[in-house]
């Protein structure tokens, strides 16, 4: 590889109204306790009907070029992860190229649900290693709340809004990105998704699923896929990189369900005390949950320059992996 391609930049936003288990407790038959104890979660954060993701993903790319030392015009490329865009089109990331003033970046959208930041980030990587780009932006960035039923207990317990961002920048030191996996089922489509109001019938009938577009899954049936598919990834990055879990520093998983994270640190034997977790505060925010653990665990506990650090999702599709890289800040 030419080049590396390591973070210089983080940051997150998320909006000022929360949505506690208390207030869920009125709106829906469930408790603070079953909440949780089943999820880890006690508070969403939700979007003021004027904020869209856009706003949010801005909001966080600011803080990730301040810190990166560059401005917006040095940017070569923006990509939003998100399912939870403003608009079917133009895309997210044209919105948040247009607000940031980055005229030279080019931009797009991905969706890959929860597991978008991930797949960004690598993405990313692939323009700054090949030596096309020098600085891109990623954000993970959803408004979940506009697609969740909320008379749904299963599932309205689980999702808020948030955005986090990284600028991942070239560098020939020996940072930033070594090796991932991603992978999808598609056979699986129907055990979580959200229609939207266009979707074809026959697409709905091939999955199993409903026109209504709000967020459903088999939550028993994803939580098992789930630790599987986060776990093996993990050990695959660890097994073929010559790497013991003592020698991970920090582990971020994809922060959808208290249960879930700890059962794969377990499994890939990294403490829960290395394992960035903001699930209590902001629960399931998708494409966010990543960018948002880690700035978290960066302001508050830190990492320092060489550390090993994995991120790993999973997410509807199904789609699921990891990265493993060196902290280069
Ligand atoms: O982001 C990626 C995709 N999503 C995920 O990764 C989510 C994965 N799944 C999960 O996190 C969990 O499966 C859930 C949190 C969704 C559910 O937890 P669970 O421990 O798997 O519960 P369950 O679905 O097996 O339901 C157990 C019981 C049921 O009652 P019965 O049938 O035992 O009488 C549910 O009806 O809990 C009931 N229940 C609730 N009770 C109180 C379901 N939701 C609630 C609720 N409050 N909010």
């Amino acid at each position: 590889m030419p080049f590396n391609a390591t973070i210089t930049g983080l940051g997150a936003y998320v909006p000022e109204r929360r949505l506690t288990n208390a207030d869920l407790e009125r709106m829906v038959d469930t408790s603070d306790e079953w909440i949780v104890t089943r999820t880890g979660i006690r508070e969403r954060r939700i979007a003021d009907p004027a904020e869209g993701t856009s706003h949010l993903a801005k909001r966080a790319a600011r803080e990730a070029i301040a810190q990166a030392g560059i401005e917006p015009e040095e940017l070569d490329l923006i990509i939003v992860a998100t399912s939870t865009p403003d608009l079917t089109f133009p895309p997210t990331a044209a919105l948040v190229q247009g607000g940031l003033g980055a005229k030279r970046a080019a931009a797009f959208d991905l969706n890959a649900v929860c597991s978008g930041f991930l797949q960004a980030y690598v993405t990313a990587a692939q323009f700054i290693q090949t030596g096309a780009y020098r600085h891109v932006l990623v954000i993970g960035a959803e408004t979940l709340s506009r697609i969740v039923d909320y008379e749904d207990r299963s599932t309205c317990i689980l999702f808020g809004d948030g955005a986090g961002a990284a600028v991942l920048s070239r560098t020939s030191e020996d940072v930033g990105l070594i090796d991932f996996v991603l992978h999808a089922d598609g056979t699986r489509a129907g055990l979580v998704y959200c229609p939207s109001p266009t979707s074809p019938e026959a697409t709905l009938k091939s999955i199993g699923g409903i026109a209504k577009p709000t967020i459903r899954q088999d939550g028993r049936a994803v939580f098992k896929f789930a630790v599987n598919g986060m776990s093996e990834s993990v050990l695959t990055l660890l097994e073929r990189n010559g790497l013991r879990s003592e020698d991970v520093r920090l582990l971020v998983p994809h922060q959808a369900n208290l249960r879930i994270m700890t059962a794969v640190a377990e499994r890939v034997g990294v403490p829960v005390e290395r394992t960035a977790n903001c699930i209590a505060e902001y629960g399931n925010t998708s494409a966010a949950t990543i960018p948002l653990a880690l700035h978290k665990w960066f302001h508050t506990e830190g990492l320092q320059k060489g550390d090993l650090v994995v991120f790993t999702a999973f997410a509807s599709g199904f789609l699921w992996g990891a990265a493993l890289l060196r902290w280069g800040m």
